[in-house]
């Protein structure tokens, strides 16, 4: 039994559908959120400046003794999940790996599709492990860079003809390939289950990265006897306006916020 919480952190709002997974999940459990709301987006920025503001969140996250850390974004889990690894003595738990296991479960003909922020796309991550997973797969793969604004604005109902434009394009290159199997390779994306289901069409499994990750962490909790006892919760911080995160969250979380977000300075150095 390990009473101490589970830290979690994303860009911004995104990695709050991981938090849903995991308070379904590990009810017990008390987890810190930190969203960097005002630096998202991460997915347009280099591979430096994302390691730079992950070491930050992490730091941050530490100060509350955390058991183990989930990194619930894509982009800093395929450009920065080694180093965060080597510079932690705690877990630390990205969301490619549980993603790709899953997918490769799922797909039945090998082909796999793959979205996510330019900075992941590009990275190479995901398609990496597929290659080591997966060696007869075919990874089809796009950057989607506007979904991660659009989703933060609020924009990503079925019928918003700006949203379903946008899907439409981004993934008609997938759906000629005839994927079977599309990761969700960015935490936001579940927002978008039902626009991006609605163009696939309804043959395509849909891996949600976070969700994949908050069962792997669940696992290894349980496997190393880790796991808490008694009511759990969770504290939310952000780095600007928490009028603004408390506006979206319960739409993310799919449950009602015991108490809105702390504003917390993220630049220490
Ligand atoms: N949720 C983040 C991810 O999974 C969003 C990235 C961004 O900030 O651009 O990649």
């Amino acid at each position: 039994m390990d009473q101490r919480p589970i830290g979690v952190f994303d860009s911004g709002l995104g990695g709050l559908t991981a938090v849903r997974q995991l308070r379904r999940l590990l009810p017990s459990e008390q987890i810190i959120y930190f969203g960097d709301t005002a630096r998202v987006p991460y997915g347009n920025r280099s591979r430096e400046t994302i390691l730079k503001y992950a070491r930050q969140d992490v730091a941050f996250l530490r100060r509350f003794d955390p058991k183990a850390v989930v990194i619930a974004c894509g982009t800093v889990s395929s450009n920065c999940l080694h180093e965060l690894q080597a510079e932690n003595d705690i877990p630390v738990v990205g969301v490619v790996e549980p993603a790709v296991r899953q997918a490769v479960q799922e797909t039945k003909s090998g082909r796999v599709g793959l979205i996510a922020t330019r900075a992941s796309v590009s990275s190479g991550a995901y398609q990496e492990l597929f290659r080591r997973l997966a060696p007869g797969a075919e990874v089809f793969s796009r950057a989607c860079p506007l979904f991660v604004p659009l989703v933060e604005e609020g924009r990503f109902q079925p019928g918003d003809p700006v949203i379903e434009t946008v899907a439409g394009e981004y993934l008609a290159d997938l759906k000629r390939a005839g994927v079977d199997t599309l990761v969700l390779g960015c935490t936001h994306y579940p927002l978008l289950t039902e626009v991006i289901g609605g163009v696939m069409g309804e043959g395509v499994a849909l891996v949600d990265a976070g969700g994949a990750a908050a069962q792997a962490v669940s696992r290894w909790l349980a496997e190393h006897d880790a796991l808490a006892a008694g009511g759990g919760g969770a504290d939310y911080y952000v780095s600007d306006r928490a009028a603004d995160f408390a506006r979206l969250a319960e739409i993310f979380l799919q449950e009602s916020l015991e108490h809105t977000a702390k504003q917390i300075e993220i630049e220490m150095d």
